[in-house]
């Protein structure tokens, strides 16, 4: 069966100075199999780490569930353990995330101990290290082995974590703004090493950006997520396309690459997960909302939740009360007798 890892009403909260209880998931759900390349985006404060976070059992939900394959996550040390095996959180920052004291052989070599992969693979940990340098594209690898990460270039550095994960043969990566901290030019190599492994090695792939442009580059299908929660998802292409979200319409009118679009400014700032507006949780910024054209509905934008939506893999879904108002007016009968 093909792995899979979802996310269904999941809801994490933290514990804020003020005493107030910030709520960074706030019902989301998504699903992420294998084969797949997943892009989970939203601006900076919408929750896209702590959901990666939590998909892996770093952090524990305090509603919603995690399931792998399925079956709702094992949270024993053993459960975990064999669950961050098969699925591989790539950490941002590679500086920050390899231990400056490690060669590159050690960094790789690190999991591959933790998991005891070698004795169950019937090859020596130096193989083992050397294939999957090699699979990140660090070639020859053996010329990496005593390198130290002060030594190698930012996009190296990335290609060494990844290794990391890759030595474990995991079925999945969630790759947390895995090229943010790089250079333009180094961006494009490894967001095609991402899709060389999930061509190769049939991996599935969750890759965490604020950057819509770079979704649409490698992604499958895209997740958009606000203040907590998934509002639309669906194909790549029909969402980056025919956008149906207010918010999805405004982050797109600002990706340089596609032209034509009248730039939409958001008002203020993503709230504080402390205080989730009532009603749509976007209403207070929605430039439909702003310019009168959901008036018809805004009374529910204000005052009225929104189902969580569901984050199974088919069709185009948003969370939005004025698209849901025109999905539900009378179509016009000729199209309807055309489909
Ligand atoms: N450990 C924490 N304690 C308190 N608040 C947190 C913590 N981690 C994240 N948050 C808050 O949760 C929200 C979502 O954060 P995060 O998941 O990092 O978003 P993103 O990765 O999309 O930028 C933010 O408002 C952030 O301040
Ligand atoms: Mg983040």
């Amino acid at each position: 069966m093909t792995a899979e890892l979802s996310a269904h009403g999941l809801r994490v909260e933290f514990a804020t100075r003020t005493g107030r209880v910030a709520r960074a998931l706030d019902g989301a759900d998504l699903i992420v199999r294998a084969g797949e390349v997943v892009a989970l985006v939203g601006e900076s404060g919408s929750g896209k780490t702590t959901l990666a976070r939590a998909l892996v059992g770093l952090l524990r939900p305090a509603a919603g569930e995690v399931r792998w394959d399925g079956r709702p996550m094992n949270r024993s040390a053993r459960g975990l353990k064999a669950l961050r095996r098969q699925v591989q959180l790539v950490l941002q920052d590679p500086l920050g995330a390899l231990n400056p004291r490690h060669t590159v052989y050690e960094s790789v070599a690190e999991g591959l101990r933790i998991h005891k992969t070698v004795a169950h693979s019937g090859r020596s940990e130096t193989e083992l290290v050397a294939q999957a340098l090699a699979s990140a594209g660090l070639r020859p690898p053996e010329a990496l082995f005593l390198r130290y990460p002060h030594e190698l270039s930012g996009g190296q550095r990335q290609r060494v974590l990844i290794a990391g994960a890759l030595a474990l043969q995991p079925q999945l990566l969630i790759a947390d703004e895995p090229v943010s901290s790089l250079d333009a030019s180094i961006r494009g190599e490894i967001l095609a090493l991402l899709l060389k492994l999930r061509e190769e090695l049939g991996l599935g792939v969750l890759v965490v950006t604020h950057d819509l442009g770079m979704a649409w580059n490698i992604a499958d299908r895209i997740a958009v997520m606000y203040l907590g929660r998934v509002v639309e998802a669906g194909p790549t292409e029909d969402v980056l396309t025919s956008p149906r979200h207010p918010y999805t319409k405004a982050l797109l009118s600002v990706v340089p690459e596609i032209e034509g679009l009248e730039p939409v400014v958001l008002r203020g700032e993503i709230p504080d997960p402390t205080r989730i507006p009532a009603g749509c949780r976007f209403h207070p910024r929605c430039p439909a909302l702003a310019s009168g054209e959901a008036d018809a509905v805004a009374d529910d934008c204000r005052g009225t939740r929104l189902a969580i939506l569901s984050g199974e893999p088919e069709g185009h879904r948003c969370a939005c009360h004025l698209v849901a108002s025109r999905e539900e007016a009378p179509h016009d009968p000729a199209s309807r007798a055309a489909t």
